[in-house]
Formats: C-alpha cells, structure tokens, sequence
C-alpha cells in the first residue's frame, strides 16, 4: 500500500476509533500499511542523516539535515508543518517549543493517544525530541485566510464571548487569559488555537473529557473541557477554526501574572 493510501487508512482508523464509523476493508491492508509507514518515519530519526548524507557530510549544515528529516512530518501535517484547517491534522509550525515538546513527550509516554505518534516516538531521546521541538518552532509560516465558519449568530458570540470572557459563574476563565490575546499562544508552553481544523480542536476537547489526552497535572484544560458543553465545544471549535492570523504574528511572551487556574503544563 503506498503513502498516501497509508495516511487515508490511518485517518480511517483514527475516526473510526474516535467517531465509531465503520473502517472496514481499507484496514485489511494494516499490516504492510504500518510497515511503509514505519520505513517512512525511520527517516525522521537522528541515524537517517548516516544513511542519507551526501559523500561530504560536512558540507550539510545542522539546518539542512533537520529539515530534510522533518519531510517525513509532512505527509500528515502539511508542507513544512504548516496544515491546513481541513481534515484532522493540526499545523505544528511556529507554536512553541516547550508546547511541542511536552506533546511529543506526551505521546511518548501514552498521555496522548494516536498509533502513529506512539509508535515513532518511541526510541527518541529527550535531546532530539527537544531538536525537533525547536525546529518547528522556528518556522514562521503565513495561516491560512479567514474563511466562514457556517454557524449562525447566536452561536458565534456564544462561542466569541467563551473566547474573551469565559463563564466566571462556571469556573471557565476566558481563553484569552492563557493562550493570549489574539489566541495565537503564549510562551513558554501554551499552543496559538486559530486555524487549527474544527474537528482537531473539538477532537481534543473531547479526548480531555473522556480522560484519552492529559497534560501534566493540575491539567487546566481538562477541567475546562469537563465544563463546557458540547454545543459549546462546537461553537468554539468551529469559531476558533475558522479565523486567521496576520504573517508573522509570534506566540506571547511569558506572562508573570498568576494564571486563572494553575496548569502543569503551561511551564511556570
Ligand atoms: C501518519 C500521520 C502522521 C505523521 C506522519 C506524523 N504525525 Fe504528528 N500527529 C498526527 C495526528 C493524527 C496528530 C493528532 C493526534 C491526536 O488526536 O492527539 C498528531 C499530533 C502531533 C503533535 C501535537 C500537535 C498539537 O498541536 O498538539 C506534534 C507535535 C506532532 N504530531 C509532531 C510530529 C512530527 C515532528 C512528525 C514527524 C517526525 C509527525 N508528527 C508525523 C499524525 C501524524
Ligand atoms: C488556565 C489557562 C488556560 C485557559 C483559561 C485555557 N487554556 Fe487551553 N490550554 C492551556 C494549556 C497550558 C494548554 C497546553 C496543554 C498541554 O500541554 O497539553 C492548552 C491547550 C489547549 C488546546 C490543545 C491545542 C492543540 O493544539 O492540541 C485546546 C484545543 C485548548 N487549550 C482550548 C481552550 C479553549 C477553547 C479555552 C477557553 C474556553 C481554553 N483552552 C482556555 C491553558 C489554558
């Protein structure tokens, strides 16, 4: 089976896992599936360079040797780590590093839960994956355009004013006050939220309320997830997804103020 019909089984298998959709047939082809995956992302390892380099290796810089490590990323989160909102993949390209580091730390150790992450991430060392964490990072990539986000008025200022107020009376501070305020995140370890596909931000929350994604303890967000309601979730899933951010908008810098709720993983 080729990549790109790896990446379709994948995805099958994700939503129908998730979504309890039926799989069926593109799965019967799992096994040479995972194993032209598995080949795919070996590329992603430190020992590729070795494989891979040119009869003068010193004439690659570290930049060059990452970069073309990283291509394997790419079937799944977009060229250069950029994804679109379609789809299920999220963009990784520009949120922080202590944020994307502590995810592939996360699916190293099983808090998050995806085969393929699981399984490539298994045999890195703290210090490459923090590499990698600090390659994306870097890159500052235009967002894909505004586009609409197909809910009515009244569930997009439900979803506007969670956003940039919360509900104090249910103990949901505004998202603003963690992830910043144009929400494109902060530093060191809070993740921009506008862009992302509706279906991986409403993903997400869902898998914090059925206890499938932590995050260090106190995990904020899985106490904000628990008291939103679904319909909320939609509205902000689809608001969130839907919006843009003008080229070169960086994450916040690091806030000393006292956040809303403490988080673990927020890095301070
Ligand atoms: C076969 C598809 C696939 C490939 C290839 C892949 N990923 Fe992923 N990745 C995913 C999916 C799906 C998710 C979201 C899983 C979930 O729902 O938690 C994800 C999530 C992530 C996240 C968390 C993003 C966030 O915003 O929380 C990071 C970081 C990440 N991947 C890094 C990488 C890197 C680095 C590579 C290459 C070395 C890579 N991925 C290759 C499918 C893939
Ligand atoms: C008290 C601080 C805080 C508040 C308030 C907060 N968040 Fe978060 N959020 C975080 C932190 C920290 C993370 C990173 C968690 C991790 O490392 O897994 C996060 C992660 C997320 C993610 C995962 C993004 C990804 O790329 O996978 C989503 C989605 C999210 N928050 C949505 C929201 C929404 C919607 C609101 C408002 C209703 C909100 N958050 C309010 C701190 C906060």
């Amino acid at each position: 089976m080729g990549p790109l019909r790896c990446v379709r089984t994948v995805l099958a298998s994700f939503f129908g896992h998730r979504y309890g959709g039926a799989v069926g047939a593109e799965l019967a082809g799992g096994k040479s599936c995972s194993i032209a995956l598995a080949t795919l992302l070996t590329l992603a390892s430190p020992a590729a360079v070795h494989a891979f380099a040119p009869q003068d290796a010193t004439a690659q810089t570290a930049m060059d040797t990452m970069a073309q490590r990283m291509q394997a990323c790419a079937l799944c989160h977009g060229k250069e780590g950029r994804a679109t909102r379609a789809g299920y993949f999220p963009r990784i390209a520009g949120k922080p590093a202590g944020y994307l580091f502590n995810q592939l730390k996360n699916f190293q150790e099983g808090r998050r839960s995806n085969q393929t992450m699981n399984q490539f991430l298994l045999t890195m060392s703290d210090d490459y994956l923090h590499e990698i964490a600090d390659y994306f990072a870097a890159l500052d990539l235009p967002y894909p355009p505004a586009a609409s986000s197909g809910l009515d008025a009244a569930q997009q200022g439900l979803a506007q004013s969670l956003a940039l107020h919360g509900a104090p009376e249910r103990k949901i501070p505004a998202c603003v006050t963690c992830h910043g305020s144009q929400l494109a995140g902060r530093l060191p370890a809070t993740p921009g939220l506008l862009s992302l596909p509706a279906f991986y931000l409403s993903g997400q929350l869902g898998a914090w309320r059925t206890n499938t994604r932590k995050a260090k303890a106190p995990d904020c967000m899985a106490d904000i997830a628990k008291r939103l309601e679904p319909e909320e979730i939609d509205a902000l899933a689809h608001w969130l997804s839907s919006q843009s951010l003008p080229a070169g908008t960086q994450p916040e810098r690091a806030s000393t103020q006292l956040l809303p709720l403490a988080c673990g993983s927020a890095g301070r």
